[in-house]
């Protein structure tokens, strides 16, 4: 029989790493929670229609890495390859948009991407994101930028880097639209790569192969085609970046892969990974919300890549040994299998009242019993056998100073405090 294994690409946790995983992605939610975000949980396969429209079909995210099929009723389905467009379908299909502004929100959980996989990059992945709707105004988009620069600190992370630019108003970008059209005019180039930049010329700056690159670096930037108010707009978000010292690089050659941007943009790049260095990416999104059938809302938001983040936090060290540990802290040990039965009832107890433990189970010598409390990395450790069942005593070891103390077993919630 043909051995099974998990689709080609995918990224899987378990334990201990699952842990650190676990860590990271709870330390950047907080980091949003903090700053006024509320959970948004959303389907993980959508109308296809609503990422051609939203993402963009000049993308690569569209144009070659959907997960799409056919569901049983003959519907084009697809499998959310990132979080933004799922958002703006659900606050304009659940009229969200008629509430207080801003609407401020997170999401988490698995995105897909048919890509060639590699180390960091998989075809099913973790973001954590964060979208605020409805205020255009270069102070939330410092807000956006602050939350992920606070979560990336507070992991420890600091061999990261700060990329932004700002793709303009629609104004600035009809009038540098025309010139990078015409320059891309000039340029000898194949059939595939004129359709893509027809649909949208940007999208040059971002291909890969050397001869493009090298053609594209006299193309005209936008950054030098910005409207008054994006200039400003764009110099307000600089200075608050700077007295809030969050260090940042202004990079005109940005362009990030989905084609709903305009205005502040940015990049958070790692610099201990290799080729797959990017941590986390967003940006503002004008006229998002009206291209998928709402109201003429602004928003800007961010995705951080929770896969990549872990292996940053792992080359750089931040980890704390301690961490690699269960969330138990009581083990029990029934001496003999005559015990076990009250050592199991004693458990259903402590748990109901909300104590984490476990215990030994299985008919293991008292030898094999004390290797497996000292692996679950519990705090404490008891063993019960017939003499602490009849006088209701027992001995509470330290694991880690190896130190006992007699606690009556009617009293051992009192020594933990409750989850
Ligand atoms: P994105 O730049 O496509 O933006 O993805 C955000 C992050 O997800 C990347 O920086 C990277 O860390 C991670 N990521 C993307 N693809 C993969 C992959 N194949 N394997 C591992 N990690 C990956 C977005 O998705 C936008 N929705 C962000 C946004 C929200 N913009 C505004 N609001």
């Amino acid at each position: 029989m043909r051995e099974l294994q998990a689709p080609k690409g995918v990224s899987e946790y378990f334990p201990p790493r699952s842990q650190y995983f676990e860590f990271v992605r709870e330390t950047l939610i907080n980091s949003a929670k903090i700053s006024g975000y509320q959970l948004m949980e959303l389907p993980v396969f959508e109308d296809t229609e609503l990422f051609k429209r939203g993402v963009g079909e000049s993308t690569d995210v569209v144009s070659k890495e959907m997960y799409t099929f056919e569901d049983r009723g003959g519907r084009s389905i697809t499998l959310r390859p990132e979080g933004t467009a799922g958002v703006m379908r659900s606050v304009i299909e659940h009229n969200l948009d008629k509430l207080t502004l801003p609407i401020k929100v997170w999401y988490s959980g698995a995105y897909f991407r048919a890509e060639r996989p590699q180390a960091g990059r998989y075809r099913q992945f973790y973001q954590v994101g964060i979208e605020a709707i409805g205020l255009n105004d270069p102070e939330i988009d410092f807000e956006v930028i602050a939350v992920a620069d606070r979560a990336f600190k507070k992991l420890g992370l600091k061999a990261y880097r700060l990329d932004i630019t700002s793709l303009g108003d629609a104004k600035s970008r009809a009038s540098h639209r025309k010139d990078l059209v015409a320059y891309i005019a000039t340029l000898d180039l194949d059939e595939a790569t004129l359709q893509r930049a027809a649909l949208n010329p940007l999208r040059l700056f971002d291909d890969k192969r050397p001869e493009i690159q090298s053609a594209m670096l006299k193309a005209p930037l936008l950054l030098d085609y910005l409207s008054e108010e994006s200039k400003a707009s764009f110099a307000r978000v600089q200075e608050l970046l700077n007295s809030a010292e969050i260090a940042f690089t202004i990079n005109p050659r940005m362009v990030r892969g989905l084609d709903y941007y305009t205005g502040t943009t940015f990049e958070f790049v790692s610099e201990k990974l290799g080729a797959q260095s990017g941590i986390g990416g967003g940006g503002r999104y004008d006229g998002l919300m009206a291209e998928l059938g709402g109201s003429d809302l602004s928003g800007i938001g961010f995705g951080l890549g929770v896969d990549r983040i872990l292996m940053a936090c792992e080359a750089e060290g931040v980890f704390d040994s301690s961490l690699n540990k269960s969330e138990i802290d009581l083990f029990l040990i029934a001496l003999t299998s005559e015990e076990k039965a009250y050592v199991s009832n004693l458990l259903n107890d402590l748990r109901n009242n909300g104590i984490s433990c476990d215990m030994g189970y299985g008919d293991r010598a008292l030898k094999g019993a004390m290797k497996s409390a000292d692996k679950s990395g519990a705090r404490f450790s008891a063993v019960i056998g017939s003499d602490e069942i009849k006088s209701g005593i027992v001995a509470l070891k330290d694991m880690k100073s190896g130190e006992s103390k007699e606690v009556r077993i009617g009293a051992l919630s009192n020594e933990f405090t409750t989850n």
